[in-house]
């Protein structure tokens, strides 16, 4: 959400701004800007809309060293281009990339000049006017400014009056600093940074750092030095791109039976039917102690979280709840000693997960991470975790890092299983499943060809909803999230059982209905709901891995079937999700939306 791109050294910078703008479009996109110290004078370039447009805008004649560069997602003030940043003082000495969001703005304001000239809506464009009031050292002067704000940050700025220096500041908002050979660059994501270092550090909340083309200095808000060393990150991802496909979307949809093969590896033990999950930081003899569980999460990582839950819970036999993130923590929750929290992120950015698990951890709970991003702020910050290894995400709407979610979760349902009631032959039947997955993932993307027919016949509906019972109802909830956030057709899901209470007043022949009907116990009361529906005239999309009878019954009933290979509840949610996002990626696609970056959405969400 927002992106930060700075650069100091001795190449132009121009195109390493342009460049890291392009990588981080995926973080907001409604508008952009740099700006570039040149002959000591700061040159803003802004737009409104995508990077394009700021690209037809600008003049090849600006050169520099040293420049700052922002992706926007709009807060304060619409998204034109003088609310785009980077914002500058009224002099035009300073400029200032800013995400997150300043509380105190109008208390801010009122401290400066009456005569100060506001050009845009934003909140962050005070912060250039009240850097431009003070003089001499520009690192005292952010750390004297920020210590007036309320509220989140994460920020670069430069001063013409220090030609090659950049500070940036970190209070919520994610600052990374990549270090490089006389030079050096930071950014708001890793994403950013790889193509140029794999040296990273990362700034903690409170803490402001000078970079110059020699090297960095960090300090906290009170002055004190904070050493920070530089980590190796693994940088085989630098040159992520669509890979010759039409969207980052698609190219992660079919890249998932690879994906969880890198979830999977090294984690199966065949030798004691369990899971090996060593970055958990726990023994068996605190798996045996815990008496409940609590996953968080937003978006489709709680609907991930969701689905986790039924898993461990049908295995572990321990209660397992699921909830949104920011709801859990404004409700004061009580944090008891033998809960095993767990919050879940593609990011490991997401502001509301982050603020959770640091509640949870305030009152002295010990929470586990299922996280995606290596070096991110909710990895740094657990007590121990999973790491998806499903590469970089790209495209806004989740895939291959929701899979990666479930796969974990299946892995952590195994290990806890085993530390109690599941034995040691049903542990290898579930290792079998988890080994086989992978396959039959690919089996539901080799029948791509007809979801799309079904997606093109639905395209126009004003309309869809998704049913689905117990370990179906996730399933339902992540596949109509999908449709509706790619395609813009309004979605919901329901349980099944609910139908009847209120949702069927809306089906009619022009609502199409997807009923997710896993081959299990419930079929027969799922098959029931689907007549339900189409007594109402609605038409049913039955996504379904019943075999024999119960599917000639299904097919006699639904408009349409999309048939995936029967699996157990750990690996069900992920094949049937497969099938879901091919049909909003479809539907999407077919209606010539942006399905990578949709209107009014941001991936990695680091604000509240
Ligand atoms: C939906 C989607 C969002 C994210 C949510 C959490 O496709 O991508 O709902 O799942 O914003 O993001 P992370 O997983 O980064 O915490």
């Amino acid at each position: 959400m927002c992106g930060i791109i700075a650069y100091t050294g001795k190449q132009q910078v121009m195109p390493i701004l342009l460049d890291g703008l392009k990588r981080l479009e995926y973080r907001g996109y409604d508008s952009t800007g740099i700006s570039i110290v040149s002959r000591k004078k700061i040159k803003t370039t802004k737009a409104a809309g995508k990077l394009n447009v700021l690209e037809s805008k600008l003049q090849s004649e600006i050169t520099g060293h040293c420049g700052i560069g922002h992706t926007r997602w709009a807060t304060h003030g619409a998204p034109t281009d003088d609310n785009a940043h980077p914002h500058t003082d009224t002099d035009n000495r300073i400029a200032v990339v800013h995400n997150g969001i300043i509380e105190n703005v109008d208390a801010l304001k009122a401290m400066l000049d009456p005569k100060c000239e506001f050009k845009s809506q934003t909140d962050s464009e005070v912060i250039a006017h009240l850097l431009a009031t003070h003089s001499g050292d520009l690192m005292t002067a952010v750390r004297d400014t920020l210590s007036l704000i309320v509220g989140t940050y994460g920020l670069a700025v430069i001063d013409q009056q220090n030609p090659d220096t950049i500070i940036i500041a970190r209070n919520g908002s994610p600052v990374i600093i990549g270090v490089g050979d006389n030079e050096m660059l930071a950014a708001s994501d890793m994403a950013a940074l790889s193509r140029y270092t794999n040296q990273v550090v990362h700034l903690d909340d409170g803490e402001i750092a000078k970079l110059t083309p020699n090297g960095f200095d960090v300090v906290t808000m009170d002055s004190t030095v904070a050493h920070k060393e530089a980590m190796t990150l693994n940088n085989t991802n630098a040159n992520y791109d669509r890979g010759g496909h039409p969207h980052y979307l698609y190219r992660e949809i079919i890249d998932q039976p690879d994906t969880v093969k890198q979830t999977l590896s090294g984690r199966l033990d065949e030798r004691f039917s369990t899971a090996r999950l060593g970055g958990l930081n726990l023994e068996a003899r605190d798996l045996i102690g815990v008496k409940r569980i609590i996953i968080l999460g937003c978006g489709s990582a709680y609907y991930a979280g969701l689905a986790g839950a039924s898993m461990i819970e049908s295995l572990a036999r321990i209660p397992v709840s699921a909830e949104p993130a920011a709801e859990f923590r404004y409700r004061n929750p009580v944090i008891e000693q033998d809960t095993l929290y767990i919050v879940v992120s593609q990011s490991g950015e997401t502001f509301d997960t982050l603020a959770s698990l640091r509640e949870v951890r305030r009152k002295g709970g010990f929470v586990l991470g299922i996280v995606n991003s290596v070096g991110s702020t909710i990895a740094r910050e657990v007590d121990g975790g999973i790491y998806m290894h499903a590469g970089p995400e790209v495209s806004v709407a989740s895939t291959k890092a929701y899979t990666g979610m479930l796969t974990a979760f299946s892995l952590l349902a195994l290990l806890l299983g085993r530390t109690r009631d599941v034995s040691p032959q049903q542990g290898n039947r579930i290792i079998s499943e988890l080994k086989e997955l992978p396959d039959k993932i690919s089996q539901v993307l080799a029948i791509e060809p007809e979801i799309a027919k079904i997606a093109s016949k639905y395209k126009h509906s004003q309309s869809a909803f998704y049913i689905g019972r117990t370990n179906g109802y996730p399933i339902a909830l992540e596949g109509a999230q999908k449709l509706k956030e790619i395609s813009y057709i309004h979605a919901e899901a329901y349980p099944a059982s609910e139908l009847k209470h209120g949702p069927l007043a809306l089906v009619t022949d022009q609502t199409p209905c997807v009923v997710i009907l896993p081959n299990d116990d419930l079929l027969p009361k799922t098959i029931s709901s689907m007549e339900e529906i189409k007594a109402r005239g609605g038409p049913v999309i039955a996504l379904t891995s019943a075999e024999g009878a119960p599917a000639d019954r299904i097919a006699k009933l639904a408009d349409h079937v999309i048939s995936v290979p029967d699996a157990n509840e750990l690996t069900l949610p992920a094949i049937m999700g497969v099938a879901l996002q091919l049909l909003a990626y479809h539907s999407a696609v077919s209606l010539g939306r942006d399905v990578d970056q949709p209107r009014n959405l941001a991936k990695s969400v680091t604000v509240e």
